[in-house]
């Protein structure tokens, strides 16, 4: 592998479109048929906005309010499941990731006995978690199915791109599948020329910020959430219609700080954040893990000048949605 943080086989569906792992060709059919449910709610976001923390705070909301799972129960991802991660995942996994794939299996096994994990192990899991689901995307709204927003909740997160690539440059770095091994300027190009999976951010961000008046569409920024999380959580507690008290609005509030969720880091299981077939160890004691930082203006500290620059121009020409982020 090289410093390229593109997995070897990625496919851009249109010039200048999306670009995805070749294996999204296998899942596109079925996520844009996905049986959307009336009580869902879906979290669409590009990488690395704070969509981990979104899901936390909405699950909870939803099934936990009261702390009676004081430390979450499950795993993040199996409580709310990741819809298009299995295009993520080798096609062919070689035998020593299969040896450890079982506790990344464990909600498939569980929820799907029987079924044929060549049909997307998470999607099935996705299928077949009781509602209501907080269901994960980072698929853009336009491949979503097509009903979704007439039928469901969205809730869309916006973060600072400068911000968004220095951790997505960190999320590159940790995990095996993408081992990029360059400095954050040089991971910046790939950005700017919208050559990481899930790219184009710009227009990704512009799907949903057009649908921004739609009754069933929420759109949050991660600045606003950092800046006063209490005011943005009761926000959605009147999208979501969850009608919490006071007490449980500060239980969500104080369960989902940056600090408790380090502390438990309960995204995966245990037993997958400990085996080396996903995460670089190494990096992960050096970069700080998943849950890294959790602040605002990363970005702007440590781009040299000369990218900076490069991101205000990229900034001014492909966000411009009314948020100021130069
Ligand atoms: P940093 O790498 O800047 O620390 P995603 O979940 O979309 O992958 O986003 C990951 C980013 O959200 C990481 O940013 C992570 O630290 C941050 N994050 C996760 N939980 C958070 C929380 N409770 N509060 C603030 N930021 C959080």
């Amino acid at each position: 592998k090289d410093k390229n943080p593109k997995t070897p086989s990625c496919i851009r569906l249109t010039p200048g479109g999306w670009l995805f792992p070749e294996q999204f060709k296998l899942f596109a059919d079925k996520i844009y048929n996905f049986e959307v449910k009336p009580t869902d709610v879906y979290i669409i976001t590009y990488m690395k906005v704070g969509t981990t923390w979104t899901q936390e705070i909405v699950w909870t909301m939803k099934h936990n309010p009261n702390l009676d799972h004081p430390e979450g129960g499950e795993p993040i991802l199996d409580r709310s499941p990741f819809l298009d991660l299995d295009m993520l995942l080798p096609a062919n996994p070689p035998p020593e990731m299969l040896e450890n794939m079982e506790p990344f299996l464990r909600k498939f096994l569980e929820l799907c006995p029987g079924a044929d994990p060549r049909n997307g192990v998470h999607l099935q899991t996705a299928m077949a978690t009781p509602e209501p689901r907080v269901i994960k995307t980072h698929l853009p709204l336009s491949l979503m199915p097509p009903n979704l927003l007439d039928k469901a909740k969205v809730v869309y997160v916006v973060r600072n791109p400068m911000d968004v690539v220095c951790s997505y440059y960190h999320h590159c770095r940790l995990f095996n599948e993408m081992k990029f091994t360059g400095t954050l300027d040089e991971f910046c190009e790939y950005f700017l020329t919208d050559d990481l999976i899930y790219s184009p951010y710009g227009l990704h961000v512009k799907e949903a910020w057009e649908q921004r008046h739609h009754p069933n569409m929420h759109i949050m920024l991660y600045e606003d959430m950092k800046a006063d999380a209490m005011k943005e959580i009761k926000k959605l507690d009147e999208f979501l219609g969850t009608r919490l008290s006071e007490k449980q609005l500060e239980n969500v509030v104080k369960f989902t700080s940056f600090e408790d969720m380090k502390k438990r880091d309960n995204l995966v299981s245990k037993e997958v954040r400990e085996s080396s077939v996903f995460l670089d160890h190494e990096v992960l004691k050096q970069d700080g893990g998943f849950f890294r930082k959790g602040t605002t203006g990363d970005g702007k500290k440590r781009l040299s000048p000369e990218m900076q620059k490069k991101m205000k121009d990229w900034i001014k020409k492909n966000f411009d949605f009314g948020i100021n982020y130069l």
